[in-house]
């Protein structure tokens, strides 16, 4: 039988306001996709974030697949992307028959190592893939730069990075897209579910027909053809409103729920600040320009062994710790379709010593101090 824990890794947090919305789709019964509320979390994305264009999608695989046919990656094409990754933004680039290439990330922010992606540029490379770990910015500027003098292509996977910013902008809105998700373990949910950003406005047009299955149909909606037809290339990519109507009670909280997860994010960084003193661990890191989410917190620990004992250790005392990423390019998938440029030592260390702490809006102060003090035990 599973483990069952006084502290879990996470819990859903809902709102309270979940269910009167559904309970309106169900009533209205347009449960399909693109109706009403799915108009309205496309707004209150839109307004969040100043995108222009946010399609919403069943996941953020989704707008990730969509990003690709976007970008046009053809087989054999290179887009440079980070090991430490899900499976999402790989598999996207893989299904249109593009190469991923792999390459380290930094020791600090655990994002894709921006010195390093020059080096990676071959002349099959078309597209970089940066993903914003737990919701603290890559490193923007430069990644934009070298994209703009190679022109490459940059699509943001911001699984991680709803209502952060890099500079006062939005997560998502400085690549050519952005992808949310609003999968169940993240800050803002829907069960599973997600967003597209479309930032290159000459990328609207085409978003719009991949996104209804390759159609034409928004022009039919709009009244300006007798009967929609097949396009492009494309997919089911909406969502239905039942899901959409879960977001919408959900973004109507956004800035509270964010400001929650910061306090107790900044709290844990408060408590284990004299074990980083005392170098028993490292707490992360968040660049000056960079505003983050409280998506995730997490210790680096010394090496891999000690790794796995605090956890066992935080496991006997029912707290429920969580490794993250397994790197993609040890994957079977990775070895099969992708390659990697350069050494991806950060990667390997991070894969072994990482360790996520409990994170969920109802998490006490005084749970954060017994984790604390149980972590300081272990030491
Ligand atoms: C970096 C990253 N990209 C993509 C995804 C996939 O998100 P979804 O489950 O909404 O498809 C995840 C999921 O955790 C993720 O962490």
């Amino acid at each position: 039988m599973a483990q069952s824990f006084t502290i879990p890794f996470g819990r859903p947090y809902l709102t309270g306001r979940e269910q009167t919305l559904i309970n309106q789709a169900l009533t209205e019964g347009y449960l399909h996709g693109n109706g009403h509320f799915t108009k309205k979390s496309q707004t209150e994305l839109q307004t969040l974030t100043g995108c222009q264009k946010v399609l919403l999608t069943h996941s953020c695989t989704a707008a990730l697949e969509m990003s690709v046919l976007l970008a046009d990656i053809q087989p054999g094409d290179e887009v440079i992307m980070p090991s430490y990754t899900f499976v999402s933004t790989a598999n996207a680039v893989v299904l249109q028959g593009g190469v991923p290439v792999f390459i380290d990330i930094r020791p600090d922010t655990l994002n894709i190592d921006e010195n390093k992606i020059e080096e990676a540029i071959t002349p099959l490379t078309k597209a970089i893939i940066c993903v914003h770990y737990a919701g603290v910015a890559c490193e923007m500027d430069t990644i934009r730069s070298i994209a703009k003098k190679h022109n490459l292509i940059v699509i943001e996977d911001a699984a991680q990075g709803v209502e952060a910013y890099y500079k006062n902008k939005a997560l998502g809105t400085l690549g050519h897209s952005g992808a949310f998700s609003f999968h169940a373990t993240k800050n803002i949910i829907s069960g599973e579910g997600g967003a597209l950003l479309v930032n290159d406005p000459e990328w609207i047009d085409r978003a719009e027909m991949i996104w209804e299955k390759g159609t034409n149909r928004k022009k039919f909606l709009l009244g300006q053809v007798d009967k929609y037809s097949w396009v492009d290339k494309g997919s089911s990519f909406l969502p239905g409103e039942v899901t959409a109507a879960f977001l919408v009670a959900q973004l109507e909280s956004v800035k509270e729920i964010t400001e929650q997860r910061v306090k107790i994010w900044n709290h844990y960084h408060h408590v284990l600040d004299a074990l980083e003193k005392q170098e028993k661990l490292i707490r992360p890191t968040i660049p000056t320009d960079c505003q983050h989410n409280g998506h995730l917190y997490y210790i680096l620990l010394k090496d891999g062994a000690q790794r796995n004992l605090l956890m066992n250790h935080l496991r006997q005392q029912g707290i429920q710790p969580a490794t993250h990423y397994v790197p993609l390019h040890d994957s079977i998938a990775g070895q099969r379709f992708a390659r990697t440029s350069g050494d991806l030592a950060v990667t390997c260390r991070v894969a072994d010593t990482i360790l996520r702490l409990p994170l969920f809006s109802e998490l006490a102060e005084s749970q954060i101090d017994f984790i604390g003090a149980e972590i300081e035990k272990f030491m």
